[in-house]
């Protein structure tokens, strides 16, 4: 949640730092959007502006009341989501301190915020926000002002992360060292940009791709202090430290919009590449392999039980999993919210197996539930979009997903790479424990391996799809129904239709249906039904047609997805979307495809006309 941004111009760029900053806001936004904000440090000078609302709301104000003040070569910025305190033009950031000489931005959460602003008060300063953050701007004047550190801003920013307890990522700059920012971080996103003509800081590379490829990871519990033309890495101590250098493999197109009215239809019909991507390079000489594998085929063959650990879209890839692993590995895999897991002292030890499902890499909820898995025995394995993040640098093993940057915040082509990962990981499992012959692993991989070009195929539903939703016009409701493999397609559906067009929405299991959700079918309630294969199970496909017939002899409109040459669901289907035939556990990579178109053109028929950025979300939720 929340994106900073910081950057130092060298002596010889001729950019302004506003430019600079202004723009990698824009790139960030998708990680919070409540209000945006910026500071412009120059010699004894701090310029501030913020404002609630997205980011234009700021540049229209900027517009207005002028550019010409904001001279310095220095900035660090800020889009929020809101955690302590409205998203006001009061609480958004940057915080300046009570002397107006320090200024400060932060992500995540300052636990201790509460005793800090006590004795902050009791010294006699005002605090004016109602964040957790003004603190720190407050501490760091305290710090530069007076006592050992004064006159110093690395050796006052490093004395004030040492004081703050919870996740945190804060950036801290003074009017009177200009030349100089200093960050830290602790459970929270931080990266440098090393450019050729100045130094870059953002919560992820996309604030700076456009200037640099190159780029250094801190690690916990990390400070970096930026010049115009250097940085230096320590702990909070000061005692040197490294960074880890890499270099950013996503191109600048990856994070524009490439002629596509939104992210997210952009990043809808990159799927294929999503899946191709993650796929490559995870089957040679006939062997699954894994990224990262810190852990052996040994290891593999000792895990006696599997949970998969995720949220949200993530959560309903990894039910996915579940499924997968069972009918592959005949291991018992349990599934669960991350933000659950913990809490119930789930029984973990050394044979237990627990598979982390993150695109970020950086969700809150899933990180504690690793560390939690961690400090009982278990081995984590993390499946992950994003390199270098805390999840899979924490992790035992991982398979990164080859999505490339996922900018609209309702995920698509991250979604789909992360159930094809979670297949890999299947047969990963599978190939060490023998329950699958070779040739079978390779057959199914195959089958895996054709998936985008079926995808593809599904993308041609577009303009049916996005006709059908427009006829649907701004419903109040609707249900989503699937089996076995279908179930957790439903759920997706749903989910990605509460967050895009902000309705009511729900997925459930074709068969509980005559157990109480059949009471809300009326005339012309629009059903989505995700129809398993005609050719795998009979007897789900069977099963599933009779529950059609029910809901609709009950007055629902039913969307049917099914396999092309399904003729037994066509006279059910008020709506029929038909999908290349595929293996029955490899269906959802193709019918969850026009739910995402569906729900696009829903959100934008009851109004949403920003998809990209829906209300009260953000991208990576880096708070519990
Ligand atoms: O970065 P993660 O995969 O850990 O994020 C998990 C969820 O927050 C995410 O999938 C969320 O549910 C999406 N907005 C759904 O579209």
């Amino acid at each position: 949640m929340c994106g900073i941004v910081g950057y130092i111009g060298s002596a010889r760029s001729s950019a302004k730092a506003l430019d600079i900053g202004l723009e990698a806001l824009a790139r960030m936004e998708y990680r919070g959007y409540d209000s945006a904000g910026i500071a412009v440090i120059s010699d004894g000078d701090i310029e501030v502006e913020k404002k609630a609302g997205k980011l234009a709301n700021l540049q229209q104000q900027i517009a207005e009341t002028g550019r010409d003040r904001f001279n310095g070569k220095a900035c660090i910025g800020h889009t929020r989501w809101a955690t302590h305190g409205r998203p006001n033009d009061v609480n958004a950031h940057p915080h300046v301190s009570f002397d107006g000489k320090a200024v400060i931005v932060h992500n995540g959460i300052i636990e201790n915020f509460a005793p800090l602003r006590a004795e902050i008060e009791a010294a006699g300063v005002e605090l004016t926000s109602e964040t957790d953050s003004e603190v720190a701007a407050h501490l760091l004047a305290l710090a530069y002002a007076a006592g050992p550190t004064a006159g110093d801003l690395e050796a006052s920013a490093l004395s004030v992360l040492r004081r703050l307890e919870g996740a945190f990522t804060v950036l801290f700059a003074h009017a009177d060292e200009p030349g100089k920012i200093v960050a830290g971080r602790r459970s929270t996103p931080l990266i440098v940009g090393v450019g050729e003509d100045g130094m870059f800081l953002g919560s992820d590379v996309a604030g700076f791709i456009a200037h640099t490829r190159e780029a250094v990871e801190l690690d916990e519990n990390n400070a970096v202090v930026i010049t115009a033309d250097g940085y230096r890495v320590m702990d909070f101590d000061g005692t040197p430290t490294e960074g880890r250098p890499f270099t950013i493999d996503w191109d600048l197109a990856a994070a524009e919009k490439g002629g596509f009215d939104s992210f997210m239809m952009k990043e809808i019909f990159e799927q294929p590449a999503a899946v191709r991507d993650t796929l490559a390079g995870h089957y040679v000489d006939g062997r699954v392999v894994l990224d990262e594998q810190r852990l052996s085929d040994d290891d593999l063959r000792q895990v006696e039980k599997v949970f998969v650990v995720a949220c949200g879209s993530a959560y309903h890839s990894g039910l996915l999993a579940k499924y997968a692993i069972e009918h592959w590995v005949r291991l018992p895999v349990e599934i669960e919210v991350a933000s659950e897991f913990r809490y119930r002292d789930p029984v973990l030890d050394r044979q237990t197996l627990v598979v982390a499902v993150s695109q970020s890499g950086e969700t809150a909820d899933t990180l504690e539930a690793v560390r939690h898995a961690k400090k009982q025995g278990a081995r984590v394995l993390a499946v992950c979009n994003t390199n270098g993040s805390q999840i899979p640098r924490e992790a035992d093993a991982v398979l990164y997903t080859h999505a490339g940057p996922e900018i609209g915040v309702a995920s698509t082509k991250a979604f789909l790479a992360q159930v094809a990962a979670n297949y890999i990981v299947g047969l990963a499992l599978a190939q060490a424990r023998g329950t699958k012959f070779s040739d079978e692993i390779e057959t199914t991989y195959r089958q895996l391996e054709e998936i985008p070009g079926k995808i593809e195929k599904v993308l041609e539903l577009k303009d049916t799809v996005l006709e059908l939703a427009a006829e649907l016009g701004p419903i109040p409701t609707m249900l989503f129904l699937g089996r076995h493999v279908g179930y957790p397609v439903a759920l997706e559906g749903a989910l990605k239709l509460k967050e895009l067009a902000y309705i009511h929405a729900e997925g459930f299991p074709a068969g509980e249906l005559k157990h109480g959700p059949i009471a809300l079918i009326e005339d012309d309630l629009p059903v989505v039904v995700v129809v398993p294969s005609p050719q795998g199970r009979e007897i789900l496909h069977s099963k599933i047609v009779t529950n059609i017939q029910e809901i609709r002899a009950r007055g629902a409109r039913t969307i049917v997805i099914a396999e092309e040459g399904d003729e037994a669901v066509r006279p059910f289907a008020n709506d029929l979307l038909e999908i290349p035939q595929c293996p029955t556990l490899l269906q959802p990579l193709l019918s969850t495809v026009p739910l995402q178109f569906l729900s696009a053109e829903i959100a934008r028929q009851c109004g949403n006309t920003d998809i990209d950025k829906p209300r009260n979300l953000a991208k990576s939720v880096t708070v519990e």
